[in-house]
């Protein structure tokens, strides 16, 4: 018999605590029987830990630490040089020289570089006209006409003399893309009838233009 009143006592108080719980706030830390090993003491960010000779609770990575997948191995991709550390003149394996590319390159050099070298790379744009103290030198001028395509993307990403390298801004897939536009640019200055696919000559003919 008692035994019995006490398992209904108890049913009585968890039911009454269950239904507590429901839609009712309250400004008390909430009930926690088991605390396990949910608080325990931690650093904070910037805070001092007297333990190590600098007192930086905040541990700086092991000289040399890799990220995950931030290993960047692959010299031509990340650094536009080949395996004897030259300049590679081409894309580099696993970036195709589809239209999509071109597009791209085409978009982000009107972005980030047309502003001082000129939709069309002769150099004189916008930022130069307003009178930028060293102007840029044409992309078609022999020297540059000459360079391999890692030039320009070495020079996307650590700049040169008075231009700023702009591989925080441009990321390595869109570095690709702008010198692949930039060869663009540098060759058609230099296109000759002879460049033009036959079937596009045809069309031309067709439509009554004059290549
Ligand atoms: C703020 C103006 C400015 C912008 C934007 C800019 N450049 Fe330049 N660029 C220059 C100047 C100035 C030089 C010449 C630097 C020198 O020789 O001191 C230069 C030089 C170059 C050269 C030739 C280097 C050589 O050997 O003479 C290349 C290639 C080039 N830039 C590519 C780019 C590309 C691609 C972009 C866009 C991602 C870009 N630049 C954005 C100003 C700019």
């Amino acid at each position: 018999m008692t035994r019995r009143l006490t398992i209904t006592a108890a049913l009585l108080v968890l039911a009454s605590a269950g239904a507590g719980c429901r839609g009712n706030k309250s400004a008390e830390p909430p009930i926690h029987p088991n605390w396990n090993m949910d608080d325990q003491s931690y650093f904070q960010g910037q805070e001092d830990n007297d333990w190590f000779p600098d007192h930086r609770a905040m541990r700086p990575p092991v000289a040399g630490a890799v990220a995950q997948g931030q290993l960047h191995d692959d010299d031509a991709y990340y650094r536009g040089r080949g395996a004897d550390g030259r300049l590679v003149d081409g894309l580099p394996d696993g970036v195709e020289l589809t239209q999509a590319l071109l597009d791209r390159g085409h978009a982000r050099f009107n972005i980030y570089c047309a502003p001082c070298h000129e939709k069309s790379g002769y150099g004189h744009g916008v930022i130069i006209q307003r009178g930028f103290a060293v102007p840029p030198p044409s992309y078609h001028e022999p020297r540059l006409q000459a360079m391999p395509l890692g030039y320009i993307f070495d020079v996307i990403s650590h700049g040169k003399g008075t231009m700023r390298p702009y591989a925080v801004q441009v990321p390595v897939a869109d570095r690709w893309a702008i010198a692949a536009w930039v060869r663009v640019l540098q060759v058609s200055q230099r296109a000759t009838v002879a460049d033009v696919p036959a079937d596009v000559m045809t069309q031309l003919k067709a439509s009554g233009g004059n290549p």
